[in-house]
């Protein structure tokens, strides 16, 4: 039998996930155990709080994606863990426990990048075709990170500030909106007109990179102005018009990449990979290009172990290892 089933795991924030994937290809299991409500009463994610959360949740999710999955370890090829980048602490209880039990089954181990998870989440609905442009948005990044295979990354373009996830849980907390903020700007703004002129950061005809802290500093703006003035502000129309600016910049530039860099195929990657209105716009853009455009479902987009097992696989097929000094490494370069 040809196929291989490899184990992933995933801490590297307020997810605790194992999933099995078969072939790198196929999710055999995939459970998540979030923490998002034990966060929303601190507006953000508490990184003491994350770890014993891990800790609690770690064999109950492991447990439940093997009884999913109705395996048992005797047909487990390789455990794949996060190693980074993300909250050390997090990292620190996925990649004890692929130690573990990578070292008490006899299986190899294997360290995955956390970005590099993300893009393979794109890989369960289609094939890659190289070059490929992944763009990749979540909390933590936002990058255009070009491959010309498997397992190989170029970073073409990345934020010289906030990342896109970032500036939107940011926006929602000055609009008073729950944690996580991604998801409750995207439903105001679908409900809003994108009245206000937010400004758009194109740093330069040539470039891939990103800035939106001026365009965070322009929302903050204009929700003091207003209040100075006495006057309610508009939830909806300033959720609409700060997403407008984002999504026009993200659209734009990946457009831009994927013709310069003769892209195969486009990839979106990430937890803001979820939102409505980058989604829409994207493929507006893509639809009748010829260059195929992948997002995953929602499910997928935000953090889950079948990518890391999905990016794990690669590796296994290609031979690389780690070994049992394998590190969290918060800030692991792709
Ligand atoms: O990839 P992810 O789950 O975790 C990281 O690796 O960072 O991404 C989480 C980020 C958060 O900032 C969240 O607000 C954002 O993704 N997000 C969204 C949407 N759903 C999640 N942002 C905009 N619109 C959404 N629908
Ligand atoms: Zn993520």
């Amino acid at each position: 039998n040809d196929d291989r089933y490899i184990v992933g795991i995933e801490t590297s924030c307020d997810e605790t996930a194992a999933a099995i994937v078969k072939n790198g290809r196929e999710i055999v299991s995939n459970v998540v155990a979030s923490q998002i409500n034990s966060h929303k009463r601190f507006g953000g994610v508490v990184p003491e709080i994350a770890s014993r959360h891990h800790v609690e949740q770690m064999t109950i999710v492991l447990e439940e994606a093997f009884k999913q999955a109705d395996m048992t370890w005797e047909q487990i090829d390789a455990v794949a863990v996060t190693e980074g980048p993300g909250l050390v602490g997090a990292l620190l209880v996925g990649v004890n426990a692929a130690k573990a039990l990578a070292f008490a089954k006899q299986k190899p181990l294997i360290g995955v990048h956390h970005i590099a998870g993300h893009i393979y989440a794109n890989r369960f609905a289609s094939e890659f075709e190289f070059p490929l442009l992944a763009l990749i948005v979540s909390g933590g990044h936002t990058e255009l990170v070009l491959m010309k295979e498997h397992g190989k990354y170029e970073m073409i373009g990345e934020t010289r500030d906030d990342a896109a996830g970032e500036a939107y849980d940011k926006v929602a907390r000055m609009l008073e909106l729950p944690y996580p903020g991604g998801p409750q700007i995207d439903k105001l703004a679908s409900k809003g007109e994108a009245s206000i002129a937010f400004p758009r950061a194109w740093l330069g005809e040539d470039s891939y990179d990103f800035s939106f802290s001026g365009l965070k500093s322009s929302v903050i703006n204009t929700i003091h102005n207003t209040t100075q003035r006495g006057e309610d502000i508009n939830k909806e129309a300033i959720a609409a018009s700060f997403q407008a600016s984002v999504v026009d910049v993200l659209t734009t530039k990946t457009w831009k990449a994927a013709q310069v860099y003769h892209a195969k195929q486009v990839i979106v990657a990430g937890g803001v990979a979820a939102n409505k209105g980058l989604r829409d716009a994207l493929t507006a853009k893509f639809s009748g290009s010829g260059i195929p455009l992948l997002i995953p479902p929602l499910k997928l987009c935000t953090d889950n172990a079948a990518m890391i097992a999905a990016a794990g696989f690669v590796n296994f097929e290609q031979g690389k290892r780690s070994d049992w000094d394998l590190n969290a490494n918060p800030s692991l370069p792709l």
